[in-house]
């Protein structure tokens, strides 16, 4: 890439999915209004043009009535219908990637500066761009902004976006077009208005664009609790709040998340392995582990994804190490070779006390081999997982898991989305 290359990106259906809040706005536009809604074939088209165009061309309203149409749907857009947006998976690492080979990046968009600025600030992706050009007035010459988003002395620019107004701007703005076929123009519409090259992902734009600027990595975060502390639903918003933020996760276990660690996993919560001596469940953990750290979070992290495993080498510790009494240190030394050094970024660990725990498990489900372990088995394992607080502090994050689900979500994503922001910058 040359220096002093600038990439200008489009915003809705390029850097964000932003159909469930142009909808749900335009549904609400024309309710309020008494009109029929359209199917939803012909709300898809909603997203590219300027409102007013939609509302006359696709709903028969007149100039008039579109422009009250506009106004109305702005009023939710900008409230609540802007933020029911989601950065497209892939997205943050590529714009990574770029800044890393020395790009400078911008936004021109046809959305006004308002919620612009509002949806890039929201989703921490405001630092990224050095331009951010938006319509006023209503218009939305792209040429133009494109033309205003450069500075004279740019040596190479590409303007990167999903419909043909992206590519036919960026023609006339005289610079490089690469169309997007994720987003909500078809491969056809972006060739015939002149896209130079296509990218059916946003890890594709990059490996277009700077395919020299190697891979920046993602990260590792690893979710730990006692069994009843509501792990799973919180692994479950956890995961959708990082893909709506644009990240590209991958969501993993243990034990398991290989072939041959799933395998592992039936042999040690096999009931009717009651003769399993406490160094074999811990070797066994371990060995799944080691399969777990090389096939998949290694590789994924240096490729720039988020790992979210369900438990690590702390779950070893607390467990075998706190709850059947083999030591915490002595756990850790049997997991060294199995981890080598591969630690999570962050570790959430739910805070619950095993008491309150148990009453949960029980009234959720038939409990496994080691779920039927005594309550100061439990006990035990709460007390070892304070420890490894101690010995890791800034590793762990620990929420108390006690109260209400949403706001214990809510808790969890502003501590973890504080943590990956921070590292891309
Ligand atoms: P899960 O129900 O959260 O998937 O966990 C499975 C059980 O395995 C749970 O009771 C905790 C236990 N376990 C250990 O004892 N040691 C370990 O290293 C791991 C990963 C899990």
């Amino acid at each position: 890439m040359q220096k002093n290359t600038w990439v200008l990106f489009d915003l809705d259906g390029t850097l964000t999915r932003s159909e469930e809040g142009i909808w749900n706005c335009a549904r609400y536009a024309l309710e309020r209004m008494d009109r029929p809604v359209p199917d939803n074939e012909t709300l898809r088209k909603f997203i590219g043009p300027p409102l007013v165009w939609s509302f006359r061309n696709l709903c028969g309203m007149t100039e008039e009535e579109a422009l009250e149409a506009q106004r109305i749907y702005r009023e939710r857009y900008n409230t609540v219908g802007l933020l029911e947006n989601r950065v497209y998976p892939g997205i943050r690492n590529a714009l990574c990637r770029l800044r890393k080979a020395g790009a400078h990046l911008g936004v021109v968009t046809g959305k006004p500066a308002a919620p612009t600025g509002r949806i890039l600030e929201h989703f921490g992706l405001d630092r990224f761009f050095g331009k951010v050009l938006c319509a006023t007035d209503n218009k939305a010459d792209k040429e133009q902004m494109i033309r205003a988003a450069l500075p004279e002395d740019a040596a190479e620019a590409w303007m990167v976006g999903d419909r043909k107004y992206d590519m036919e701007g960026g023609r006339r703005a005289g610079i490089h077009t690469l169309g997007v076929t994720y987003g909500y123009g078809s491969e056809a519409e972006l060739l015939e208005a002149g896209a130079e090259k296509l990218a059916g992902s946003p890890r594709e734009i990059a490996d277009i664009l700077c395919p020299e600027a190697g891979e920046v990595p993602g990260a590792f975060l690893s979710m730990e609790g006692l069994d009843g502390s509501g792990k799973g639903t919180q692994l479950e918003r956890l995961a959708d709040t990082l893909d709506r933020y644009g990240f590209e996760v991958i969501r993993t276990r243990e034990p398991g998340g290989t072939p041959i660690g799933e395998k592992i996993r039936e042999i040690l919560l096999d009931r009717e392995n009651a003769a399993m001596t406490d160094e074999t469940e811990a070797l066994l953990y371990a060995a799944a582990r080691a399969q777990l750290v090389r096939e998949v979070i290694r590789p994924a992290v240096r490729s720039g994804r988020v790992i979210l495993c369900d438990r690590f080498v702390d779950s070893s510790a607390a467990y075998q190490g706190g709850g059947r009494q083999m030591g915490i240190e002595k756990i850790l030394e049997i997991n060294r070779p199995a981890v080598d050094g591969t630690m999570p970024d962050l570790t959430v660990y739910l805070e619950i006390g095993h008491r309150k725990a148990l009453e949960r498990r029980c009234a959720a489900s038939e409990p496994d081999r080691l779920e039927m372990e005594a309550e100061n088995f439990h006990a035990r394992v709460e007390e070892g997982y304070h420890r490894l607080m101690e010995m890791d502090p800034d590793r762990f994050a620990a929420v108390n898991a006690e109260g209400d689900r949403e706001a214990i979500a809510a808790e969890i994503a502003e501590k973890v989305l504080a943590r990956l922001l921070e590292a891309e910058h």
